[in-house]
């Protein structure tokens, strides 16, 4: 993309920034190399207590997101700035410091704890690892509204949602500035979905961690954050505020996630797709990567890649048909 989604708000106040981050990964025989790019030359920025969602279909590159951002991927283009220092490509223990700044919570959480250690030997390592003195086992369970007496279980004796919050304890003993959470609540009971997000927007307002809320549902990104990022096909397509976006989305993809949402407010208008298709991440994939399925493509939209349009300070979209969407 040409012009830097997020000049408007600043990428100079950040914790965390992305400038052109692209992560590619090979795939096919020696004879017949092909490239599968995921996270394809995003930028967006990340300020502290902010709650940042990203939205997408299954396959539109969200979990390559997070695993860049947290270095469990090597991003393979662009830089990655954590209070201005470019972390993308850091190594040995400047890695595991910054990994221990930014958090990952999965969306299993029994598959992301220990099945053989209680829930305090769980919590005691990362207290250990880094000589944290601000928590207590009994403190972060507490902080995560669990009972202490849950200390000596296993994980299995636990039910989904407070294996989630003991997850997320595990993240907080490490005392992160940001927690990359891929769609947390996704496995767990709808009654206590809900429940999981206010504790992690209780703990933000407590420990001032920012989030970047990972989600494939529109309503919860708009619950839970205060900007919301569309991406598809690898491409961030949208940037707005949750209430803007969800008032006026102006991709339609955006739209389009919109009217698969049991919404309200969802946007009566919201537009049907042309035919339905997968993201295409590859390489050879040309033009906007939604042209395919996009009621208004033009014949533009199959060549070159749209460049970002400012719609407020704070709204922006790529889109060329945005003159006959809106
Ligand atoms: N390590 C890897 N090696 C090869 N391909 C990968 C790797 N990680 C992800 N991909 C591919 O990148 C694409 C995007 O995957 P990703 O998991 O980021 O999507 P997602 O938006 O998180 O999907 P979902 O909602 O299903 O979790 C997929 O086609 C996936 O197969
Ligand atoms: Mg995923």
């Amino acid at each position: 993309m040409a012009n830097n989604p997020e000049t408007p708000i600043g990428l100079d106040e950040a914790v965390l920034s992305a400038k052109d981050l692209t992560v590619t990964f090979p795939m096919g025989s020696l004879w017949s190399r092909k490239e599968l790019i995921p996270v394809n030359h995003m930028t967006f920025s990340l300020k502290k207590d902010e709650v940042r969602g990203l939205v997408g279909e299954s396959g539109s590159g969200k979990s390559s997101v997070a695993k860049a951002l947290t270095r469990i991927y090597t991003p393979t283009h662009g830089e990655m700035r954590f209070h201005g220092e470019n972390v993308a490509l850091i190594r040995g223990h400047e890695l595991k410091r910054y990994r221990q700044k930014v958090q990952m919570v999965f969306q299993d959480p029994y598959s992301s704890l220990n099945p053989l250690k209680t829930v305090r030997q769980q919590l005691q390592r990362p207290l250990h690892l880094i000589h944290n003195t601000r928590y207590s086992v009994d403190s972060l369970l507490e902080a995560v509204g669990l009972s202490r007496d849950l200390q000596y279980k296993l994980p299995y004796e636990l039910s989904g949602g407070q294996r989630q919050r003991v997850v997320i304890a595990r993240a907080m003993a490490l005392n992160p500035e940001i927690i990359v959470a891929d769609e947390p609540i996704s496995m767990l009971d709808v009654s206590i979905r809900a429940s999981i997000l206010s504790l992690m927007n209780d703990l933000r307002s407590r420990y001032h961690v920012s989030y970047l809320y990972i989600t494939h549902d529109m309503a919860s990104a708009r619950y839970f954050s205060d900007r919301i990022m569309v991406l598809y096909g690898g491409h961030l397509v949208e940037i707005a505020g949750s209430r803007e976006l969800i008032r006026h989305p102006s991709h339609p993809y955006s739209q389009l996630l919109l009217a698969a949402t049991p919404n309200k407010r969802a946007k009566k208008s919201a537009l049907p797709q042309k035919r339905y298709g997968a993201p295409n991440l590859w390489a050879s994939q040309k033009g906007c990567p939604f042209a395919p399925r996009c009621l208004y493509v033009l014949d533009e939209c199959y060549v070159n890649r749209p460049s970002w349009t400012w719609i407020t300070r704070t709204h922006g979209v790529a889109c060329f048909s945005r003159g006959t969407i809106w």
